[in-house]
Formats: C-alpha cells, sequence, structure tokens
C-alpha cells in the first residue's frame, strides 16, 4: 500500500486512475479545480473501499505557489508521498500565427510550466524523503511534430517527457536511482472529457476504464516509459518516430 497524488482527478484519467489505485489498495491525495467533482470521486471510492484514505484539495496547477503549498500539506497530511501522478492538463490550441496566442499560451502554461512546478514540488519531497515515484503523463503526440490545434500541444507533451527524463538521466548512477523512480506514460486516444469531439472520428479510441487500466497497470510496474494502451500504440509509435513526413501527413 502506498500514497499516491494525482493532479488532475476531478476527470477522465486522473478520476479513473482513483478509481483503480483505490482498488488495488492504495491511499490518494487527490487535486483539482473542480472540487464537486473530487467530493463525488471521493464518496464513490469510500463506498467502494471503505478502508482506503482519499484527501482532497482544490488546485488551480497555473499558481504556483498552491502547487508547492498543496503538495507540501498532502505530505504533512500523510507524512509521506510515495508516487506523484503529474496529470493536470489542457487539450485547448490552435494553428500558430492564427490570433489565438491565448489558447495556445494557457496550453503551454498548464501543460509545461504547471507541470514544471509540479515536478519540482514531488521532487522537493522525494530528495528530502530520498523516496519517491514520479509519472508524468506525456502523450502520443510528443512522438513527433503536430500540426495545427496540436501544435503546441504536443510541443509541451515532449517538453514534460524530457523533464523527466533529464531527471533519470540526472539520478542514473547514484544512490537515489534506486530509491527515486521515473516513469513516462504516452497515452493514445482514450475516452475523456479532452478528447469527447475525437471519439466519433477515430476508431483508435480507447474506453476509458481500458486505457487506464494499461497506465495503471504501467505505473504499478513503475517502468521507464509505455505507450499505452501497448496496442496499438507501441508499434505505431516507431512509424510515427521515424515515418518520412509525407507519410505522416497521410496518417494525420
Ligand atoms: N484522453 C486522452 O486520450 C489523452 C491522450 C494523451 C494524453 N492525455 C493527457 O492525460 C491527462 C488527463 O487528460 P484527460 O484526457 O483525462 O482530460 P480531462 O478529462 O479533460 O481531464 C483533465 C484534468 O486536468 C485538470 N486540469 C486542467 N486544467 C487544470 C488546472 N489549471 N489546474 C488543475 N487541474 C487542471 C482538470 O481538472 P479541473 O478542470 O477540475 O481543474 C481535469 O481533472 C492530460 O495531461 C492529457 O494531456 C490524454
Amino acid at each position: 500500500m502506498s500514497t499516491i497524488l494525482i493532479s488532475g482527478a476531478s476527470s477522465g484519467l486522473g478520476a479513473e486512475m482513483a478509481r483503480q489505485f483505490a482498488a488495488r489498495g492504495h491511499d490518494l491525495a487527490l487535486c483539482a479545480r473542480r472540487t464537486d467533482r473530487l467530493e463525488e470521486l471521493r464518496a464513490e471510492i469510500a463506498a467502494a473501499h471503505a478502508d482506503r484514505r482519499v484527501e482532497i484539495r482544490a488546485l488551480d496547477v497555473n499558481d504556483h505557489d498552491a502547487v508547492f503549498e498543496v503538495f507540501r500539506s498532502f505530505r504533512e497530511d500523510f507524512g509521506s508521498l510515495d508516487r506523484v501522478v503529474v496529470n493536470a492538463g489542457l487539450g485547448k490550441g490552435a494553428p500558430l500565427g492564427t490570433g489565438r496566442f491565448d489558447a495556445n499560451r494557457e496550453t503551454a502554461m498548464t501543460n509545461f510550466v504547471a507541470a514544471l512546478a509540479q515536478t519540482e514540488a514531488a521532487m522537493e519531497i522525494f530528495r528530502a524523503q530520498e523516496a519517491g515515484h514520479l509519472v508524468m503523463v506525456s502523450s502520443m503526440s510528443a512522438m513527433r511534430g503536430m500540426p495545427k490545434t496540436l501544435t503546441t500541444y504536443a510541443a509541451t507533451k515532449v517538453a514534460v517527457a524530457h523533464l523527466a527524463e533529464g531527471l533519470r538521466s540526472e539520478l542514473y548512477g547514484t544512490p537515489l536511482a534506486k530509491k527515486i523512480k521515473i516513469t513516462v506514460l504516452y497515452p493514445g486516444y482514450i475516452a475523456s472529457e479532452m478528447n469527447e469531439k475525437v471519439a466519433q472520428s477515430t476508431p483508435l479510441m480507447t474506453s476509458t476504464e481500458k486505457g487506464v487500466r494499461s497506465m495503471v497497470s504501467a505505473i504499478e510496474k513503475e517502468v521507464a516509459d509505455a505507450c499505452v494502451p501497448a496496442l496499438p500504440w507501441a508499434p505505431l509509435s516507431l512509424v510515427m518516430k521515424h515515418a518520412p513526413l509525407p507519410v505522416l501527413k497521410r496518417l494525420m
């Protein structure tokens, strides 16, 4: 049993990870802006697993001071945090140069700068504990530069993956490498509020329950990187990384 902090736990992948981690016997520190959703989720988990401890806090991850305060206060509540899942994210975006810097900036701030704040706050705790597991929720879109509405989003997702890899590289060969684990997840299409509109247009969409089962399994194994679900996304990641641009354009 361990204590897991999940940001963006009020819907989609974050909420489903909370359900599945609770079923596996973990205690939970959940945060997001919509606390009504967190309250409902806590009640649902308490009804299914009465012995699980679930603490919730309001958090806008773009309020960076609050990120540090909330993470520290969760640690004080539980005594330690074993795992932090940097999951909160936004799918807004518009083609570059079309007058929607506001939307692209909001995505960049939420998906990258706020993820950096969460990583700093988590690593501060893990370094003090000399233990912990950082999980970064990236995206299959990180495999390659993406066009149009996905351009900024994909750039943020490769950036967070590189934050995690940089940390892994820093820890490699040191005594902390065995104590602080780093996992990067690259989800494909998994049903959630973020991709409700995409849901009708792609046969590659996986249900929330099944997609998150794959995420949770990879997290529990503390793998370094995982495309989730593995099929079709692990083989597709090779195509996405290596296909020449004309081939890639036909796929997207
Ligand atoms: N679903 C997919 O197919 C897919 C694929 C690849 C990657 N991902 C990644 O998976 C993560 C979860 O997304 P999802 O698909 O579950 O979408 P979702 O259902 O829209 O959930 C997004 C979550 O992020 C939280 N969030 C957004 N902005 C926030 C802010 N400023 N402060 C705090 N929390 C914030 C939301 O909570 P509040 O609004 O309550 O604050 C919500 O709980 C994201 O990082 C996304 O990029 C998803």
